[in-house]
């Protein structure tokens, strides 16, 4: 189970301020538990690891081990919420240089349409010409820009090299039930595809197909994460106790650090295959509460690294800042300091300590230089870094993403600001039906 230790933040507000909050969160845990809250139609993934039909777990595995045979490598197209969990999940497990590793049991999976860079996408092509690949293209609305260019491009490339029909055995299609182009598309062509349930939004869809098939395809154990999310939701959904609901606790004490101008959290990391555990969290967050000119700025960083340059503003920035450090109590592997004959760098006096050890000295370290210098934390430990945690880690955040919305007042479910920069994008590319704004926009840049 996961720990959350919220002693050295709790003494930066009044303790009146965070128990108000958790007495406002039963109720707000009774809104999202019977579905009455803002955004209820979009509550899905509340009940996502236990409602999850068992045949299409069977599918995504049949389907990735198909893939596993005749690809080397899995493109998985989507942006937000449509990669950033298995992005997340993939890189959290992977062994951080397993694309460069001679043998390798699973394709590794790399990703297109999260950007519309040129350069980015040209160099995918030319190591698409160099590998068997498969492709795995999700958008739940199923019109978004970034992954439809991408996958025209893919696609165009993939009937190139394996003609058509080889080539629509190699996709797979993520998307909505009904709606959007790529529905369409999928239908006529005849890819293989998967759901995203109605009531599910992106950036809590991971543990839908969304995220499944790509976890499924680099490896690794996708009922371990369902099993461990199905736990937490337990755990979650049983009590609104803050000492037994870590949701609960870890939304009251953010919220009060908030009202008391801590409008930052950073999310800290001591392991570098966390960095899209925090960019998959960035968006969770930052997308459902930052509204109505509310929310907490979510940020990363990964320490030790990042001490090197964020964390001098850190300790002695503006004080609007509070960290919540992600903690892997065991790592995978064991690593030793060797003994150096006669000591020339002075380092003798940690021989056969391991490196986990002083990783872990510093982060203790830099916790309490944080706190000493204003910066509240918020420690989560976890046991170690496997499905099954992550499976706990995610519901976890998903469910104290949704009770923080609810503190907040907003919709933790909609995101209607992404709009605004689509519409110009639009407006300026020359979309039909965007041409009087596209000649606006055009007159206010010059
Ligand atoms: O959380 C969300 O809803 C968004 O971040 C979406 O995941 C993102 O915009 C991609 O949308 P789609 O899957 O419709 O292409």
């Amino acid at each position: 189970m996961i720990k959350i230790d919220t002693t050295k933040a709790s003494s930066f507000v009044d303790a009146a301020l965070i128990t108000r909050r958790e007495k406002e969160l039963v109720n707000l845990h009774s809104l999202l538990v019977n579905k009455t809250g803002k955004g209820n139609d979009f509550l899905g993934w509340v009940d996502l690891p236990a409602s999850l039909d068992p045949a299409i777990v069977g599918r995504i595995k049949a389907d990735a081990e198909r893939i596993g045979k005749k690809s080397q490598l899995l493109v998985v197209i989507g942006i937000g919420g449509s990669y950033l969990g298995s992005r997340a999940v993939i890189d959290a497990l992977a062994q951080p240089f397993s694309s460069l590793l001679k043998e390798k049991k699973f394709p590794f999976v790399v990703y297109a349409g999260e950007n519309l860079s040129e350069d980015y996408h040209s160099g995918l092509l030319d190591l698409l010409d160099q590998y068997d690949y498969s492709v795995a293209v999700i958008s739940k609305s199923g019109t978004t820009t970034e992954p439809a260019v991408a996958f025209r491009l893919i696609k165009s490339h993939m009937e190139k090299k394996y003609g058509k029909k080889e080539a629509a055995d190699r996709i797979i299609a993520v998307t909505d039930a009904q709606r959007g182009a790529l529905k369409n598309l999928a239908g006529k062509e005849g890819y293989s595809t998967y759901v995203i349930p109605d009531d599910v939004g992106g950036r809590y869809s991971v543990l839908t197909p969304v995220g499944l098939l790509p976890i499924a395809v680099a490896g690794f154990d996708i009922e371990k994460l369902l099993q461990g999310a199905r736990d937490m939701r337990e755990t979650c959904l049983a009590s609104t106790d803050p000492e037994k609901n870590p949701a609960i606790k870890y939304a009251a004490i953010r919220n009060a650090l908030y009202q008391n101008g801590k409008s930052v959290e950073i999310m800290v990391n001591y392991q570098p295959n966390l960095f899209y555990l925090a960019e998959w969290w960035k968006q969770l967050y930052g997308e459902s509460e930052g509204k109505e000119n509310k929310g907490i700025f979510p940020a990363g960083v990964g320490f030790t690294t990042d001490l090197h340059s964020m964390g001098q503003y850190i300790q002695e920035g503006v004080r609007m800042l509070f960290e919540t450090t992600i903690s892997v109590k065991n790592p995978g592997r064991e690593l030793k300091v060797p003994f150096l004959q006669g000591d020339p760098d002075g380092l003798n006096f940690l021989e056969g300590r391991r490196l986990d050890e002083i990783n872990h000295m510093a982060e203790l370290g830099t916790l309490l230089a944080h706190v000493d210098g204003g910066v509240p934390n918020i420690r989560i430990e976890i046991e170690k870094l496997d499905e099954y945690t992550l499976g706990q880690l995610i519901y976890f955040f998903e469910f104290a993403c949704a009770l923080s919305g609810y503190l907040l007042g907003v919709n933790p479910f909609d995101q209607p600001g992404v709009e605004a920069y689509k519409k110009n994008m639009f407006a300026l590319i020359g979309k039909p039906g965007f041409e009087e704004e596209g000649k606006r926009l055009r007159e206010k840049l010059n």
